[in-house]
């Protein structure tokens, strides 16, 4: 039997649970605010929604980096067809650096909390490249308080701040939530949306 991959779960014959056709509630708000601003990286961005909501709300340069091929295919077929200018690229985010170039804003929305720990740990050194001094993330993860086994590993809060304590500063962490298809929960599962500023 083979691993799945992540282009797995955009190919097989069950839906994403996380791709709900639509930016997450907590983005829209976030982009509302004017907080997707200036050069916007999504780190793992599926198909799109988050950095197609950015570029339509003010960022001058709205980019999309995940390692599905399928999933950047129909991040960009989204693009073509809603008129939408934003970059998609296939790539790691545990390797921003090779980007080579640094960002205003960085988004996560569902990313971190696939890591184990040493991973975790990787992608926060690989987002610290990739964000301007002073610039910010929002990240958006299942929390501790979600019940139940379904999704992902849970996050604490202080597990967000133990990941994100040298070079970076926790402004707020907050009980939101994350929408996954609707056949698999009832209700958004509880999630904290981090404000976190590259210092
Ligand atoms: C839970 S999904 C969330 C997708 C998207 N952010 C959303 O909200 O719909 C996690 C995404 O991270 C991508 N991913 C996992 N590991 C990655 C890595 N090392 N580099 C880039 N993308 C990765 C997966 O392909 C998947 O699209």
């Amino acid at each position: 039997m083979t691993t799945p991959t992540w282009d797995d779960a955009y190919t097989g014959a069950t839906p994403a649970p996380w791709d709900i056709g639509r930016p997450q509630p907590v983005f829209a708000r976030l982009a509302e605010d004017g907080k997707l601003s200036g050069r916007v990286l999504d780190a793992g961005c599926g198909t799109g929604e988050q950095v197609l909501l950015a570029a339509t709300h003010g960022a001058g340069d709205a980019m999309g980096i995940d390692l599905s091929a399928t999933a950047i295919e129909r991040a960009r077929a989204k693009a073509a067809e809603r008129g939408v200018r934003a970059r998609f690229e296939v790539g790691d985010v545990l390797n921003l650096g090779a980007l080579g170039s640094q960002f205003d804003t960085l988004i996560d929305s569902g990313l971190f909390h696939i890591f184990n720990d040493e991973d975790r740990a990787r992608y926060v050194a690989s987002l610290a490249a990739a964000a301007k001094p002073g610039g910010y993330l929002y990240l958006v993860c299942f929390s501790d308080r979600q019940p139940g086994d379904f999704g992902p590993r849970r996050v604490s809060q202080d597990e967000l701040r133990a990941a994100f304590s040298d070079g970076w500063a926790i402004e707020s962490i907050t009980a939101d939530s994350f929408e996954v298809l609707r056949d698999l929960m009832d209700t958004p599962a509880q999630a904290w949306l981090a404000v976190i500023r590259r210092t």
